[in-house]
């Protein structure tokens, strides 16, 4: 471990086995959230050093998919080992990094332990097929097809700040089960709680040169990295502009995108309220709202809007508010330009006539949970994906209404529906332009087997264990032409 430490707090990156200074110099200082002080910095590498890194990759790639998946198992099950036994640093490090509370940053070092895991015993079980000739009309017997799926290449992952550690490895582990190498490039913020993930990998001994962890400049190696002749795939996580920009430049290779969201929870007349505003809370400020999946607009019927509203009340009241040490749920923002956004968006949304049930207050980048009733479809915030503490309420007069608005969104990540009707469930469901639908249940990725599907401005591509596998390989058909 202590093999990373340039000095106290000046991380190296990763590429061909060993922990580098960059050759430029220079560093990036990662500031925390909430304790205002800069908790590390990360090198800032050079173009250089990413070709080095992917060319490195291509070859410890080529050994890699030779090796047999229970030799790849082995590694990765002594990754999840490694990252379980180094838990507490790492969660810890999630916390001041990204300011998650310490017991959300523990669930989110196990939960990727466990999606290892799971990924390895998918891998393990997942076979191609064979197809008979003769089943088209015309063809022969004497044919038959071995479809198998074969590794991709080099694979770039890219992921965001708010998972650092288990949205990185959602994409690295079925990356390497599927005989991949991996050139991980980490959000500037949330670097260093990739870094000590990678630390775990490099300790598990993992081949050379299979998994590089990139730091740096967006604006140096960002449209390099995506443009490079030597990329295979690449699967990122962010939010929906750089994903947009991410796909014009990425040309001729698969892509799988998980972008922002603007989830609906539409609650029905005949919901159960109570069970509805806790999931509809929990949905919507868990870590601040800092999730693609949160919960980010309700539509409720008219009729139940009074007493919905007033249920939700009751919950936020019970919300802690503070420091990630203390285990709140609402934390200081990623930064400040987040809390600058939310408060615009507010501030619209007051302007234009809709009514702060409770918050609209800040402390530097603390928003305090927010409430907004009475919001209409001319406000921002019934579109705009706030990433923070905020929770518009529109009313709707119809499940037709509900419907309409919840579709013109730019997004269609998930949505919820409220309901003990579970005709009126599927009706809705049916109706909705969103990957995934959640009935009775708050709108999130987990259990993270499920496929987890963006469509419009939400992302592309199938993730989930065994999709985020398939998505990393490619179908290959040897045909055996037998002799009659
Ligand atoms: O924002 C990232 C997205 O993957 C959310 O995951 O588990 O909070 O629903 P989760």
């Amino acid at each position: 471990m202590a093999t990373n430490e340039v000095t106290l707090s000046t991380y190296k990156f990763y590429m061909n086995g060993e922990w580098k200074e960059s050759q430029s110099g220079q560093t990036i200082d990662i500031m925390s959230p909430y304790l205002y002080e800069t908790i590390g910095k990360v090198q800032a590498i050079t173009k250089e050093e990413v070709d080095d890194a992917i060319w490195s990759a291509h070859d410890a790639q080529k050994e890699w998919a030779k090796t047999s998946l229970q030799q790849r198992a082995s590694y990765l099950n002594k990754w999840a080992d490694e990252l379980v036994s180094r838990q507490e640093e790492i969660a810890d490090t999630i916390m001041r990094e990204v300011g998650k509370s310490y017991k959300d940053a523990n669930n989110e070092v196990l939960r990727t332990a466990d999606f290892i895991r799971y990924t390895i015993e998918e891998a393990l079980h997942m076979h191609g097929e064979s197809m008979r000739g003769d089943s088209f009309p015309g063809g022969s017997k004497s044919k038959v097809a071995i479809v198998e799926r074969i590794p991709i290449g080099v694979v770039l992952a890219i992921s965001p700040f708010n998972y650092p550690v288990n949205l990185a490895a959602a994409k690295i582990a079925p990356a390497l089960m599927a005989g991949n190498a991996v050139i991980f490039k980490p959000a500037t913020q949330g670097a260093i709680s990739g870094t000590k993930m990678i630390e775990a990998l490099d300790e598990a001994g993992l081949p050379k040169g299979l998994v590089a962890l990139v730091t740096g400049k967006g604006s140096v190696i960002g449209d390099y990295l995506v443009e490079h002749k030597g990329m295979n795939m690449i699967s990122f996580t962010g939010g929906t502009n750089t994903g947009v920009q991410l796909a014009k430049k990425a040309t001729m290779i698969p892509l799988v995108l998980e972008l922002g969201g603007k989830d609906p929870g539409i609650v029905c007349e005949d919901a159960d309220l109570k069970e509805a505003a806790k999931q509809i809370v929990s949905g919507a400020f868990s870590y601040s709202g800092q999730r693609c999946t949160a919960i980010k607009r309700v539509l409720v019927h008219e009729k139940v809007a009074d007493e919905l509203v007033g249920l939700v009340k009751e919950e936020v009241e019970k919300l802690t508010v503070g420091s990630p040490e203390e285990g709140s749920m609402i934390v200081p923002l990623i930064d400040n330009r987040s809390a600058d956004f939310i408060q615009i968006l507010i501030a619209d949304a007051l302007g234009k006539g809709a009514e702060v049930v409770i918050g609209n207050k800040r402390e530097h980048n603390l928003i305090y949970p927010t409430l907004l009733d009475h919001v209409t479809e001319d406000m921002r915030v019934a579109w705009e994906e706030p990433f923070g503490p905020v929770l518009p309420i529109i009313r709707v007069s119809s499940e037709d209404e509900a419907v309409q608005i919840a579709n013109a969104s730019e997004y269609g990540l998930q949505a919820s529906i409220f309901t003990k009707d579970v005709n009126r469930a599927f009706r809705i469901s049916g109706k909705l332009e969103v990957g995934s639908v959640q009935i009775n249940g708050r709108t999130e990725r987990g259990p993270d087997h499920f496929p987890f599907i963006g469509i419009k401005g939400s992302g592309m591509g199938v993730q989930g264990i065994r999709k985020s596998i398939e998505s990393m390989t490619r179908e290959k058909v040897t045909v055996l032409n037998l002799a009659e």
